[in-house]
């Protein structure tokens, strides 16, 4: 069936570069994007068309790095380090979901807030427990989001509440991985924790699994310095943190490594040859005082880079605050590197919260003929208007608007 939506097209095929269509046409046919046009091509007279007059029409969100088991807690607990904040605050909070009838209570809000704000492709941590991360992907299925979530492994280093044996965590990611198979928009994804949840057994054990089932892998790298020490007491044979997880097999194109704030130049040459992509989280990094990711210096060497919100490190789901804050640590990098690296423009930030995480999914960027349609359309009419349809993207990340997502398309279906 061929419908097609009219209003002010804006995308972000290549970082920076911003396509403009003002007014533009979407064709869709049964929710696959076939065409961009400026003016509608007479082969589709009499074809019903969506008109959503001065609204922006822009690609949805993606969030390669959050944890779903602690979203009951976003806001909260932002007042320690790392390693014990996970203790004090994470451990705790994930362990109440062993309660399914909880996990389905947050896990349905989860979903409906992120499909809300226009995020409709996620790489996401469940819990240890395999019912509630079934649970999670029903949720999130349901509402119509797409994409990856993880079973968490943790065999060591977690707490009574929350930690599995290793032979318990290896039969409890065959059976979820066997019950998960059917999900269309949702597939699993082998998550390791860190390396010091992880004994070498579960590793080499996960990095098997990855090989034989084709499957992708998620983790967190050089996000604390405290966590770096603590690695390099676990792994003296290794000289730096990606090889703990290299030396198992988990280090591949189908990697996501959260963080990488630490990553020095031979860390992120590993990463660009690997073709491992770094998620950079500049709230979660803040809030937790690890440091502040030199993520132009990544983009610059060709290393791949998406954003993540991280919640709950990070303190918000919503993307547009997530690519501002992306862009304002840019500036704070900038600062503290004497003025020798650039920031990110509002339109770079655009394009690693939008085309740099689809490509992990396999998305051409922007606007692409042969794509199921990611879309979201933007409602700026309460605000002083703006003409150019790019300071009206900036605005929409930098000053908050409540009701400014319209309408949601996620995999070719409207669900907003
Ligand atoms: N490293 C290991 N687990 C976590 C987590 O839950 N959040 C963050 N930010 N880092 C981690
Ligand atoms: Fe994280």
């Amino acid at each position: 069936m061929t419908s097609i939506l009219k209003g002010i097209l804006i995308s972000a095929p290549a970082p920076g570069r911003l396509e403009v269509h003002a007014p533009g046409y979407l064709v869709l046919e049964d929710g696959v994007l076939s065409g961009v046009f400026d003016a509608l091509p007479s082969r589709y007279d009499g074809a019903p068309v969506e008109d959503f007059g001065n609204c922006l029409i822009t690609q949805s969100f993606t969030d390669l790095h959050l944890h779903a088991p602690q979203y009951p807690m976003v806001g909260t607990g932002m007042d320690r380090p790392l390693l014990e904040w996970l203790s004090a605050y994470a451990f705790p909070t994930e362990a109440r979901f062993a309660d399914e009838g909880y996990a389905r209570e947050m896990y349905r809000r989860l979903a409906a807030e992120l499909i809300r704000g226009g995020t409709t492709r996620v790489c996401m941590f469940s819990s240890l427990h395999r019912r509630g991360t079934l649970i999670l992907m029903e949720e999130l299925e349901k509402a119509g989001v797409t994409g990856l979530v993880g079973k968490v492994n943790m065999d060591r280093n977690g707490s009574p509440a929350l930690q599995e044996t290793t032979e318990e965590s290896m039969r409890e990611t065959l059976a979820w991985l066997d019950e998960c198979a059917s999900f269309p928009h949702i597939r699993p994804i082998l998550t390791p924790r860190f390396t010091p949840s992880c004994t070498d057994e579960l590793m080499a054990f996960l990095g098997r699994l990855a090989a034989e089932r084709g499957l992708p892998i998620q983790s967190h790298l050089s996000e604390n310095t405290a966590e770096l020490e603590l690695v390099r007491r676990l792994h003296p044979d290794c000289e730096q943190y990606w090889q703990t997880y290299d030396k198992f097999g988990l280090w591949n194109s189908r990697t996501v490594m959260a963080h990488c704030v630490w990553s020095d130049e031979r860390e992120r040459a590993a990463m660009r040859q690997a073709g491992v992509t770094a998620v950079h989280c500049a709230d979660s990094n803040l809030n937790l005082c690890s440091g502040v990711s030199p993520v132009r210096v990544m983009l610059r060497e060709g290393v791949k880079v998406a954003l993540g919100s991280d919640i709950a490190g990070g303190d918000t789901l919503d993307m547009f605050d997530v690519i501002a804050s992306t862009v304002r640590a840019s500036k704070a990098r900038r600062i503290m590197d004497n003025w020798e690296t650039d920031f990110l423009t509002a339109a770079e930030g655009w394009y690693l919260g939008t085309s740099a995480g689809a490509s992990f999914f396999g998305a051409k960027p922007g606007f692409a003929a042969g794509e199921p349609l990611h879309a979201l359309v933007l409602d700026d009419s309460a605000l002083p208007p703006l003409s150019a349809p790019e300071d009206r993207l900036s605005r929409f990340l930098s000053r908050r608007q409540a009701g400014a997502v319209r309408a949601v398309w996620s995999a070719g279906r409207r669900v907003v």
